[in-house]
């Protein structure tokens, strides 16, 4: 069955939460302190999206309803991908490639000529993700993620790898793809 990819909208709020909640569980206990990944993970990402974030973009993966993956973007010169998660059973498909760069493309329409992301150090996977997709790295440095010290390195697109990203790729969200 065919993976759609559409704005999301508040009703999808706790789908989102719950595919958030999944997805750390899945992959970020190298990162964060194990508490985090306890019991209310759920109830905690519920709240955090309890208050809908009407001013970003957010893009939905969908597959007969069912949620498989999201981005978000806080717009602004620089708009900044604070969040993009895929399904954990269906990571490497290509539902990641798809969302970023429609997200991309998105923004390019709305003028936008950078996109910035921050990624954990440590987490080499999305790394190498956003690098085959022209991200460019830049120097590493300390942040806080739930209070947690993390190291995080910046991924920018910029000129021409932004405008390589966010290139039509004979998809818009809502249409078939
Ligand atoms: C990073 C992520 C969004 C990529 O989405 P995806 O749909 O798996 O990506 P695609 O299929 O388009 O591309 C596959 C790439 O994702 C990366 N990847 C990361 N984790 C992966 C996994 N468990 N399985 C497969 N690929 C994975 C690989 O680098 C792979 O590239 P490669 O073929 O060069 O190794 C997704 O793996 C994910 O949700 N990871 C957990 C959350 C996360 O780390 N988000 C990024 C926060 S900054």
């Amino acid at each position: 069955m065919t993976v759609f990819l559409r704005d999301a909208v508040p009703a999808d709020a706790p789908h989102i939460a719950a595919l958030h909640a999944r997805s750390w569980r899945a992959s970020y206990a190298p990162f964060v302190p194990p508490e985090v990944l306890e019991a209310p993970l759920e109830a905690n990402m519920r709240a955090r999206w309890d208050t809908w974030p009407a001013h970003r973009l957010i893009l939905l993966a969908e597959r007969a309803g069912e949620v498989l993956g999201f981005v978000a973007a806080e717009r602004g010169d620089v708009p900044i991908v604070d969040n993009l998660h895929v399904d954990p059973e269906m990571r490497g498909g290509g539902i990641g490639e798809r969302l970023l760069r429609s997200l991309a493309a998105r923004l390019k329409q709305e003028g936008v000529t950078e996109l910035l992301l921050h990624v954990l150090e440590g987490n080499s996977g999305a790394r190498r993700f956003y690098r085959r997709l022209g991200g460019q790295e830049g120097p590493a440095a300390d942040d806080t993620l739930l209070d947690a010290p993390v190291r995080m390195v910046p991924m920018r697109w910029s000129g021409a790898a932004f405008d390589a990203l966010a290139a039509d790729f004979g998809e818009q969200p809502g249409k078939d793809a």
